[in-house]
């Protein structure tokens, strides 16, 4: 990224850009807003870890990341999960090197110390010569001050002010429980998360899981043409009020195609799961919107989405249903890794749940046919984001369609909550995610947003 300075007079650019649903192409690609994200939006929003079923037994471990500070996500011996930062008290090293595992205890590789799976330094190697007066209580692993679970996915927070997690979901909740809810026994992670590095912003996959529907009919058009999607039927603009836009919900956003009223469709999945929904969670209204949903894609700020559909494998081959939970992990102003965990209803013969994970991983993994061509054109953003001529120019992006023309309609009478509009020819989707973010990338500069 380059870096040019003022931070301030950029954020005012955005704030009167976004007003009117443009973007500067700047905040793609840009240092300093990417040390503002990593103080302002990381450090102060609950992030993705990880899903309870990765470190289900005490002692279990993972090492994941907020922003791109390094944390342990431990499962204590005392079954409480935490997430310690990844550096000893010492001299800073990282104590644990491995990316999973089960350990009552960390062994920093530099001098020994030694912390237990609570964290408390537990062992000092000479340490009645060497530190006759230390109090090891004093030298506890530093640990995020907020961690806590939504119904098996694992959050946690850097600022202890922050509010708590089910508030910060807050009305996106009864999106993501249709899916994490549908199922009586639960979920599970099937396999490793997959990750990969895409050479571009993080806001890019953050942003089109809002999502971006316009570009399915044209970037990925090959692959309805194939008929590897034959559940998606219809022109976005013949299915008003079937396709549906929910924005500022809670500040997040989420985008649902949905079948005829009477339609039973469930994301596609094979009938034994079809008929276990009902005995799920659900409230009627939620249960009616699981029952007709075809696709879901959704992003709770900052960089947490999910994805709930279908594919066929081959052309007119068998569909496969699938849940996919993805974080957007920062690693520069223009590098981004996505994580990708299939999660999978417990108790689901082994065979179905190697069908889900199949289908999404020949979809959305990395190789994906819809990943695949997203990368490339995030990947052209990021590059033109850092060009001189853009900043020269000023460039900024249309993020306008549907705003305030009429061409979208709220619909009053949709059953979930947050702003609800019958197309899915629309962006405020995406406009609630650059809202949410220029509101918390502006807190601290002491500008009124
Ligand atoms: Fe960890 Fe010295 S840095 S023991
Ligand atoms: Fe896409």
């Amino acid at each position: 990224g380059t870096r040019t300075g003022g931070l301030d007079a950029l954020l005012s650019r955005v704030r009167e850009s976004l007003a009117d649903g443009f973007l500067p192409l700047q905040v793609f690609n840009d240092a300093d807003v990417y040390d503002a994200e990593l103080e302002r939006v990381f450090g102060r929003s609950w992030v993705f870890l990880a899903h309870e079923t990765e470190i289900p037994n005490p002692g279990d471990y993972v090492l994941r990341r907020i922003g791109e500070d390094p944390f342990i996500v431990s499962r204590g011996n005392d079954g409480q999960i935490r997430a310690f930062f990844n550096s000893c008290r010492h001299r800073g090293t990282q104590v644990c090197r491995y990316e999973k595992g089960n350990s009552n205890s960390f062994r920093c590789p530099f001098h020994g110390w030694t912390y237990n799976n609570l964290g408390n330094l537990t062992g000092v190697p000479s340490r009645a010569q060497a530190y006759p007066q230390m109090d090891l209580a004093d030298w506890s692993l530093h640990q995020a001050p907020k961690v806590d679970t939504y119904h098996g996915l694992v959050f946690a927070c850097l600022d202890p002010e922050a509010v708590p997690l089910s508030e910060y979901i807050g009305d996106m909740g009864w999106y993501l429980d249709t899916n994490l809810l549908a199922h009586p026994d639960g979920l599970e992670v099937i396999g490793e998360p997959l990750r990969w590095n895409i050479e571009a912003n993080w806001k890019l996959g953050a942003e089109t899981f809002c999502g971006d529907s316009y570009h399915l009919q044209h970037l990925h058009r090959s692959v309805f043409e194939v008929g590897l999607v034959p559940q998606f039927r219809g022109k976005a603009e013949t299915r008003r009020g079937l396709d549906v836009h929910v924005s500022e919900c809670s500040g997040h956003a989420t985008v649902i195609i949905r079948g005829p009223e009477e339609a039973r469709i469930f994301w596609g999945s094979p009938d034994e799961l079809k008929a276990q929904y009902r005995q799920g969670e659900l409230s009627d209204a939620q249960f009616s919107l699981a029952r007709r949903s075809i696709f879901q894609v959704g992003t709770v700020f900052p960089n947490f989405s999910f994805m709930h559909t279908s594919t066929a494998f081959s052309v007119g081959g068998v569909a496969g249903s699938y849940f996919i939970i993805r974080q957007w992990q920062p690693k520069g102003p223009n590098r981004v890794e996505a994580w990708n965990w299939t999660l999978v209803p417990r108790g689901l013969s082994e065979e179905a749940k190697q069908i889900a994970h199949r289908a999404a991983l020949s979809q959305v993994g990395p190789s994906g046919n819809f990943e695949a061509e997203d990368s490339v054109v995030w990947e052209g953003i990021t590059r033109v984001a850092g060009s001189a001529f853009a900043r020269r120019i000023g460039a900024k992006l249309h993020y306008a369609m549907g705003l305030d023309d009429g061409s979208a309609q709220v619909m009053e009478d949709f059953e979930g909550p947050g702003t609800v509009y019958d197309t899915r020819l629309e962006d405020g989707v995406q406009r609630t995610l650059y809202r949410r973010w220029l509101q918390e990338i502006s807190r601290g500069d002491g500008t009124a947003v």
